[in-house]
């Protein structure tokens, strides 16, 4: 779908959207994909996931790496 995950499919992409969007404004307000860089994405979701899951507001690494594919496609400029 992608140049960052050529594998990516559009289902798991909207998938991760959905994932963003429920999991990720339970503690602040949803941050633009674009705020941080396509490298920094990765260890931020983790972090958050961390976060998450000490509060039990379960992410699993299913959900989190759809998730970190989601906002780095997003983040990562077109060509
Ligand atoms: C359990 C609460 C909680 C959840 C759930 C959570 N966050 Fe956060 N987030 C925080 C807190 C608290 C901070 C403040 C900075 C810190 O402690 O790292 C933060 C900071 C951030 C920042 C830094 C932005 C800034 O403006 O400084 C980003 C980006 C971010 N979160 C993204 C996410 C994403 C993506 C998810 C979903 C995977 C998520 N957060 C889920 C609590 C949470």
């Amino acid at each position: 779908m992608n140049a960052v995950y050529p594998d990516l499919t559009l289902a798991d992409f909207n998938q991760g959207k959905i994932l963003y969007g429920e999991k990720c404004v339970a503690c602040h307000a949803l941050k633009s994909p674009k705020s941080l860089s396509p490298e920094r994405w990765p260890s931020m979701v983790a972090d958050m996931t961390n976060k998450a899951n000490k509060k039990e507001m379960r992410i699993d690494p299913t959900q989190e790496a759809l998730i970190i594919k989601y906002l780095v496609t997003m983040s990562t400029p077109a060509k």
